[in-house]
């Protein structure tokens, strides 16, 4: 595991991208798995300005969303689906297409799960997957529990992360309580893995999930034992390293 700390989430953001920018440079048909929230909205802005500088290209780019919440049409504005249109793929040349993230709005939510992990399946291994953490050590919506969940599967979201996120919401009650997601499985088998986190709220879980115990009450902590994980932090979520 690389650990870079930056001064600021202007330098982790910028950091983060051009690890993305070069794989996409090194593997034109990259397959991309990403993450959404508030700490890589600024790796995805300056990516699009690589891109609307000509230095990268989305073209051949496949990506696949970590994460969306259930019941949650992909047209409203507080699922990852337009987060993702509006933040990011609005803005670059990856044709519609390439794009996949779980349908939260799918009448059979089962079935869902498994054609989001078939498909996942028959194209991946993921070549380089961007994560967040959760306030609880989740990735994806990977949650605290008493094991690691495999496959890509509907989350029963904890009180942590209802309390972290229901500030996209207009109150806690309006959030959804499950989530798809893709499982452990999937992520640990990607063939490289960014992790980011900024802010000193991060900075306990950080210090837990690096350097604690591998254990699914934590589940960024299992990152450890990935053989091509990079983290860039800045430097108050590194703050208790
Ligand atoms: C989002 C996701 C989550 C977030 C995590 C951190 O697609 O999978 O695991 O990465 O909740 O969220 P932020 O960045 O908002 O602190």
């Amino acid at each position: 595991m690389k650990i870079i700390i930056t001064d600021s989430y202007k330098e982790m953001s910028e950091r983060a991208g051009n690890v993305v920018a070069s794989q996409i440079i090194l593997k034109p048909d990259s397959i991309l798995g990403l993450a959404t929230g508030s700490t890589p909205l600024e790796m995805y802005r300056y990516l699009i300005e690589l891109y609307k500088k000509g230095v990268i290209d989305f073209q051949n780019i496949t990506t696949f969303n970590l994460d969306e919440y259930h019941r949650i049409s992909p047209s409203s504005p507080q699922s990852y689906a337009y987060y993702m249109m509006e933040n990011f793929f609005n803005h670059i040349n990856i044709p519609k297409e390439n794009i996949n993230i779980p349908n939260g709005d799918a009448i059979d939510v089962d079935e869902e799960c498994r054609e989001y992990a078939k498909k996942l399946e028959s194209l991946g291994p993921i070549d380089l997957q961007v994560l967040g953490i959760g306030p609880n050590g989740h990735i994806g919506f990977n949650e605290s529990s008493d094991h690691f969940p495999v496959g890509t599967h509907l989350a029963k979201l904890t009180g942590d992360t209802l309390e972290a996120n229901s500030r996209f919401f207009d109150s806690i009650d309006d959030m959804p309580r499950t989530a798809i997601t893709i499982g452990i499985r999937d992520i640990m088998l990607s063939k490289k893995i960014l992790l980011l986190a900024n802010g000193i709220g991060k900075a306990d879980i950080i210090a837990k999930a690096l350097k604690g115990k591998v254990t699914p009450r934590v589940p960024a902590s299992i990152l450890q034992l990935h053989h091509d994980v990079i983290v860039i932090l800045d430097k108050e979520a590194a703050s208790k390293l």
